[in-house]
């Protein structure tokens, strides 16, 4: 369990002072879940500025970001400057008890900068200019807009450095959202400092990107290039390091901004908005955590089957990020976003289950995309905590309501992600490798496959941390690693102590096959990851759309899709758990284990040669966790349906457990003080401090406090 290392969090508001009047700013100190959302008052005439704080009150809103896109409103020209307005909301707020998350409202430059100086737009793979209309056009290395950009935060950061209602920093917004991949010469020039700060010499560029291939040998630094448009597939380490380039870049900007923010105002904390969800990969945040004083998110929810999986997935790793701590869930939506092919309303309770979903995952603010849903604009039709309906509708007694359940919330506040005994590896560079062309399969997709294990844990009821690849592995009984494809000497030795320090790992197909250049390890597959498992691949055999390979496992018939491979079994140690029954593998091994003695430690390595998907997952999974000896720690007839998520403060544990179906569900068997939810009463025939059965509603969620039980982990 990690122990609550110090940690930022929103500054404490000062004393509550008349309008103008500066109160001296507090300490640092959580006060409770905090609830809110993106305050766009710039939006709005003037009066309904105090209609908002009316119904932020209402509401229970407690911390707003304000200013994220304010840019040309705030400095209207280039000497020019309007604070006016800003002030006079942040005294507003204030004088309404509601805190301020201030943006430093870099996110999206001012027509007037962008005309003066067209260099900060950037530039696609295919050479096209991102011309401004939109947002988000600028270059993360270009010095111009750097310049005006830490301009604008210096002046924010001294006007507002003594404002009673600051609580925290937000920089910039979504750093990468539109603009992560840069190709511009700006980019190049930045390419290339980066790569010389990274390989010194030409010489290692040289061999860490293989250009004896194909001719491309440099023979001077002004020769590289971002992988721009080519005549065929770009060099693949090229494509890879301008990857992890474009996201050190924002990263860049994101220290660039801080470092003014701590200059001038060293109490304040500082946080930017992570985007971990979806097939958003272009940010490597487990790099960026300790740039921030606490790592924020926001999440939007994808429909589909894996919906709920993938918040929960999401809000997982996000926790994982933050080292456990706690984070701010900055924004997500009410009800529908605008940006999806078709974009769905929330059903009822949808609204509340899946803020309190990141709640149980490590989240002490609940915020969202945005206060009062815009009139004019591209994002119109978002959803927000005041409906285009108005306060007289069900979304707005709904964004009320979850108000109240988190001030009911307010001793889960601190507490830290429980640590499962269980956990899923997430590698940022294994997802930008795997995926990258001229592979064996341009099908296989990194981040679905880890959903999809984290999947078959939640149908099997067990919690399993979803954690960056760096942690600490030594606390789990079983780690998964899908798709590990990028496995440096060091990651390999880390593994491998993990398993002889009796652990047990599980991985699969393409995983261990390169270095941190793309370099394939050679002898046969898995690579790295070949004597561990005590297996070798001579050769890969992905299959073709609708092709499947029937696989048998612990009794039942699994279908294997995407990829299959020759398993030869090398080690004495390894036992067979499933075997191919058609196909070309067919009599070959599909699902391995080695058994891994070392003193008096047994641990094993696990192999799973082809995608099962989140349903065949299921009894792959079941028997592996069985054989560790890690179980469901909920009541078997609730498994499936039941989330069960835990953080803890040391002292008490708060077990959060969402209802994944649309019916009401009872959980038996759980004691603790309920914090949100109801008990039914025990029934007569049970015995006397039997309690009752927890009644979650329909997508309902019941948090119950516990003393702390010594963690298994
Ligand atoms: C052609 C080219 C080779 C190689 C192969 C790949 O034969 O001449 O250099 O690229 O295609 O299939
Ligand atoms: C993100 C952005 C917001 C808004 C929403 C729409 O959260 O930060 O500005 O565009 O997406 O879902």
């Amino acid at each position: 369990m990690p122990s609550p290392t110090p940690h930022r969090w929103l500054r404490r508001p000062g004393p509550r002072t008349p309008s103008g009047e500066q109160a001296a700013p507090g300490t640092h100190a959580p006060t409770g879940l905090s609830y809110g959302a993106d305050y766009n008052p710039d939006q709005w005439p003037h009066e309904v500025w105090d209609e908002d704080v009316r119904l932020m009150r209402e509401a229970g809103v407690t911390v707003v970001s304000l200013a994220i896109f304010s840019w040309a409103r705030i400095q209207p020209s280039e000497d020019t400057w309007d604070f006016a307005w800003l002030d006079e909301v942040m005294d507003l707020l204030h004088e309404n008890g509601i805190t301020v998350d201030l943006a430093t409202a870099t996110a999206s430059p001012p027509p007037w900068l962008t005309t003066k100086h067209p260099e900060v737009l950037p530039q696609t793979r295919t050479g096209e200019t991102l011309w401004p209309g939109a947002r988000q056009q600028w270059r993360p290395t270009s010095p111009v807009f750097r310049e005006h950009a830490l301009r604008l935060v210096e002046r924010m950061a001294e006007r507002y450095a003594d404002h009673p209602a600051l609580v925290a920093w937000h920089v910039s917004n979504e750093l990468g959202c539109h603009n992560v991949y840069d190709y511009s010469d700006d980019a190049a020039a930045a390419f290339r400092a980066w790569l010389r700060d990274r390989y010194t010499t030409l010489d290692a560029l040289n061999d860490a990107w293989g250009t004896a291939f194909w001719s491309q040998r440099y023979g001077a630094w002004e020769q590289v290039l971002p992988p721009r448009l080519a005549a065929s597939h770009p060099n693949p380490t090229q494509q890879l390091d301008f990857k992890r380039f474009s996201s050190d870049a924002l990263r860049d900007h994101l220290r660039a901004e801080a470092a003014i923010l701590r200059r001038v105002t060293p109490d304040v904390p500082v946080t930017t908005n992570f985007m971990v969800m979806g097939e958003t990969k272009g940010m490597d945040y487990a790099a960026w955590a300790d740039d921030l004083d606490f790592v924020s998110n926001d999440h939007y929810v994808l429909p589909g089957p894996q919906a709920l999986d993938e918040l929960s997935f999401s809000a997982n790793l996000t926790g994982g990020i933050a080292r456990h701590r706690p984070w701010f869930l900055m924004e997500h939506s009410t009800s529908a976003v605008n940006w999806q092919p078709v974009n769905v309303a929330k059903k009822p309770g949808e609204l509340a289950r899946d803020s309190l979903t990141h709640v149980a995952h490590g989240a002490d603010a609940v915020c969202f995309f945005q206060w009062r849903q815009s009139a004019a604009g591209a994002e119109k039709y978002h959803s927000g905590m005041v409906p285009h309906a108005g306060e007289r509708s069900r979304l707005f007694r709904d964004v009320v309501a979850l108000g109240a359940t988190l001030r009911d919330l307010a001793p889960v506040a601190g507490s830290l992600q429980k640590p499962a005994r269980a956990a899923i590896v997430f590698d940022w560079d294994s997802w930008w490798t795997s995926e990258l062309d001229s592979h064996p399969t341009d099908r296989l997709r990194y981040r679905q496959e880890a959903l999809d294990w984290y999947s078959a844990f939640l149908a099997l009821g067990v919690r399993a941390d979803v954690v960056p690849t760096a942690t600490d592995l030594a606390g789990y009984d079983v780690v998964v690693a899908p798709v590990l494809h990028v496995v440096p000497a060091a990651l390999r030795d880390r593994l491998t102590a993990f398993v002889e320090g009796g652990g047990h790992l599980v991985t699969t197909y393409f995983s261990g096959v390169v270095d941190q250049d793309d370099h394939a390890w050679l002898g046969g597959y898995p690579g790295a990851l070949r004597d561990l498992l005590g297996i070798r691949v001579e050769e890969f055999a992905p299959l073709l759309d609708g092709e499947s390979a029937t696989v048998e496992l612990a009794g039942e018939q699994l279908e294997g899709t995407l990829w299959t491979e020759p398993v030869d079994v090398v080690d004495p140690d390894v036992e067979v758990l499933g075997w191919y029954k058609t196909g070309e593998q067919a009599g070959r091994a599909a699902v391995t284990r080695r058994t891994v003695r070392a003193g008096d430690r047994t641990g094993s390595a696990a192999y799973v040669s082809t995608r099962f998907g989140r349903l065949g997952l299921v009894p792959v999974l079941a028997r592996l966790l069985d054989d560790a000896g890690v179980r469901s720690e909920l009541p078997a007839a609730v498994r499936g349906e039941v989330e069960l998520a835990v953080r803890t403060d040391g002292t008490d544990d708060y077990w959060f457990l969402v209802n994944r179906t649309a019916r009401p569900v009872e959980v038996p068997g759980v004691t603790g003080d309920v914090l949100a939810g109801r008990r039914l009463a025990a029934p007569a025939t049970t015995g006397a401090d039997a309690p009752g059965a927890l009644l979650l509603d329909p997508r309902g969620v019941a948090v119950v406090r516990r003393a702390a039980e010594a963690a298994t982990a």
